[in-house]
């Protein structure tokens, strides 16, 4: 369980081979993982779970594994190693109590951001006021906060792309030093300018939502869904 925190919070130095860019997997799951937005609590008992990006019933290993492919822009481990052991169990610690079922319903949670129209105009402005500080004028990050976007960020595959998901994230968690302080219009259109700028690239993205059904916000057209 210590290990497998240990994974998660130094995740390049640990698992070099497997990560291809600066993040650490708590660079979005806050506070190793107890922080509401994406929280690992109790994700122990919402796996298997059908997810519709990949359509079909997911493991927790292979939904971590989706994490190291996208978010980390990497490569997947051994879903039956010591590595992903370790991190299931950290996850199984913190999940303790929680009684198994099926999941709160992300898509319900962002549907306060569908009445939003981006404008990347005003997030360059909020981003400029509140970001750069810490993520860099050019989103290449910092020695205080990973890269936003360009190589080193994390890749088009990835759920952060998702305009209303990074919404959501920047509303409850940025600027870091004082969350909660942006509007709602000022989180979406900033999430929107992160969100424009180029990243590393996901192959088989076509593939995702096999069964036709992507969500709005998704970054990338994908073949059931014309
Ligand atoms: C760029 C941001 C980002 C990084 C880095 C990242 N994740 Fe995620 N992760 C997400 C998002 C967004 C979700 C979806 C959250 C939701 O549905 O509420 C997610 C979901 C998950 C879930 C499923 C949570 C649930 O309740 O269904 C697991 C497990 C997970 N990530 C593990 C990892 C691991 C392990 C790493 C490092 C290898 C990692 N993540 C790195 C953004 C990230
Ligand atoms: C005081 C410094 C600071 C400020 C200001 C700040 N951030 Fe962050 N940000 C962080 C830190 C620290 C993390 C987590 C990094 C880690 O632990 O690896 C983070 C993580 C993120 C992430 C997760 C994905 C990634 O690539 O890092 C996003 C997205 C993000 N910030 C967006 C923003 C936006 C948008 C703003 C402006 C509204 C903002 N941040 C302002 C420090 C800051």
């Amino acid at each position: 369980m210590r290990r497998g925190r240990a994974l998660l919070t130094a995740t390049r130095d640990s698992l070099p081979s497997h990560v291809g860019n600066k993040l650490r997997c708590t660079t979005c799951h806050l506070d190793e993982g107890r922080r509401e937005t994406g929280t690992w609590v109790g994700v122990f008992a919402r796996y298997p779970q059908y997810r519709p990006r990949s359509g079909v019933v997911e493991t927790l290993e292979y939904r971590v594994n989706d994490c190291f492919r996208r978010s980390m822009n990497g490569t997947a481990l051994d879903p039956a190693g010591p590595d992903m052991r370790d991190i299931v169990a950290y996850f199984a610690f913190l999940s303790r109590g929680v009684t198994v079922s099926p999941p709160a319903g992300a898509s319900a949670r962002l549907q306060k951001w569908a009445t939003f129209t981006a404008d990347t105009a005003a997030g360059a402005r909020v981003f400029a006021v509140s970001c750069a500080k810490c993520h860099g004028a050019l989103g290449e990050g910092t020695a205080g906060a990973a890269p936003l976007w360009g190589p080193e960020s994390y890749n088009v595959g990835a759920g952060m792309t998702r305009v209303r998901t990074a919404a959501e994230f920047i509303s409850r968690n940025m600027p870091f030093d004082a969350p909660g302080t942006l509007t709602d219009s000022q989180a979406f259109h900033v999430a929107a300018y992160v969100n424009a700028h180029p990243r590393p690239d996901y192959r088989g993205k076509e593939n995702d939502w096999p069964n036709g059904d992507p969500p709005p916000d998704v970054a990338y057209p994908t073949r059931s869904h014309h």
